[in-house]
């Protein structure tokens, strides 16, 4: 494919270049590092993510889901883990996701898997969080979910989010 020509305006021109990069099979990266318990930027790093798959061209409601998983992924990184890492590599035909951190890890995947299962405290509770609905929503919202976590080491979610569906 031929790559497509760039105008003087700077955020043209980077859009142009990331969309090349992707034409040439090479993917564009995002990663930001949420700091644990600081609710003031809490949200920050998946409304960027939001913003660079908007200006990408993928479909609307393709970016609704990553926008949903990505943030219920930081949102937990921020409440439950004392901090990590949300990074966005975006393809031509899908998104991966990975959030990690190196917090308290889950003892139990299963369990917090289930809807409705929260260990948030109450002040958390106060501020809207902890229905125990971010990691189903995870898992409803994206195409492939996997989780790993280790108790004393940390979490690690992956979510795949494919640009069309199937049935289109
Ligand atoms: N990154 C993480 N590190 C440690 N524990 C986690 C992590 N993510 C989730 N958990 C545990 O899994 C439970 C369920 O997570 P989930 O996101 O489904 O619900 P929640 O965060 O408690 O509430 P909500 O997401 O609805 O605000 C959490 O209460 C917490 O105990
Ligand atoms: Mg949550």
């Amino acid at each position: 494919m031929k790559p497509v020509a760039s105008s003087m305006v700077p955020e043209f021109v980077a859009v142009v270049n990331e969309v090349n990069k992707m034409s040439e099979n090479k993917s564009v990266k995002m990663a930001f590092d949420c700091a644990g318990g600081d609710f003031e930027r809490a949200g920050e790093a998946s409304s960027k993510i939001k913003k660079m798959l908007q200006r990408l061209g993928i479909p609307a409601d393709c970016v609704r889901r990553i926008a949903i998983g990505t943030y219920e992924a930081e949102m937990n990184v921020i409440i439950h883990a004392g901090g990590g890492n949300v990074a966005a590599e975006v393809f031509p035909e899908a998104t991966v996701i990975t959030v990690t951190d190196k917090g308290p890890g889950i003892p139990d995947i299963n369990k917090a898997l289930q809807e409705g299962w929260s260990t948030a405290p109450d002040y958390v509770r106060q501020m809207g969080f902890g229905a125990g609905m971010g990691l189903p929503n995870m898992q409803k919202c994206s195409d492939e979910f996997d989780i790993q976590s280790k108790v004393g080491e940390g979490t690690t979610i992956v979510m795949k989010f494919k640009h069309q569906s199937e049935d289109l």
